[in-house]
């Protein structure tokens, strides 16, 4: 069953991205295409595929479980059913962005990513000094029936006093400007698991 996004969810996100730089859909992708997301996250996890998440980028990266605790994977084409409707999904999110804001974006990498009881992403913003490539941000939670006191919010620095905290509810899509908006994730109390991914723009660009 193809995934028909509706046209009005896109624009919201392109509109909010143009107003204040991030969005947030309660309901971006049907329960059950979340739900196939979620037990292959959770297989893969069982498998031993997942690795501690690295901080940095190439040779000088390094993990440190001080900074983030979280341990990823990242996504191939054709690797499963869901994972291609998930990349389907992002691939009509990637060309409304250009539609609508002229972005350039070229393309969308992703990985799984399990936070396990206690981990956290301390404070950072999703841009390497060394790399701009990485223009939009999006966030996709996977857990059903978050509960406030399991932790592990996103917490995202707005402008000087202004923070706010997203519930990593499953079925739930954040986006942002990643070079703009700082943000942390909150100790988790149980296993959280989320897609996380980034549109790229094109290497040595001038913007
Ligand atoms: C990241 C990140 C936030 C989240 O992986 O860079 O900030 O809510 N993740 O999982
Ligand atoms: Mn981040």
């Amino acid at each position: 069953m193809p995934i028909c996004l509706e046209y009005p969810m896109l624009s919201t996100i392109v509109d909010d991205l143009a107003n204040r730089g991030w969005s947030r859909q309660p309901f971006f992708l049907p329960e059950a295409l979340i739900s196939a997301l979620a037990a292959e996250c959770r297989h893969r996890a069982a498998e031993g595929e997942l690795s501690p998440a690295g901080v940095g980028r190439g040779t000088g990266q390094e993990v440190r479980e001080a900074i983030r605790g979280d341990r990823i994977q990242w996504l191939e084409p054709g690797e499963s059913e869901a994972c291609d409707r998930y990349l389907t999904a992002m691939d009509s999110l990637r060309q409304a962005l250009n539609q609508g804001l002229y972005l350039g974006l070229e393309d969308f990498e992703c990985h799984f990513a399990l936070y396990p009881p206690g981990a956290f992403y301390r404070r950072h913003v999703d841009r390497f000094r060394d790399d701009d490539r990485r223009a939009v941000s999006a966030i996709l939670y996977l857990n059903e029936n978050w509960q406030p006191q399991d932790g592990g919010q996103l917490r995202m620095f707005l402008a000087e006093d202004a923070q706010l905290d997203v519930q990593p509810e499953a079925g739930s899509l954040v986006v942002f400007l990643s070079g703009d908006i700082p943000h942390e994730v909150l100790p988790a109390r149980r296993d959280r698991l989320s897609l996380t991914g980034w549109f790229r723009r094109r290497g040595n660009e001038p913007f």
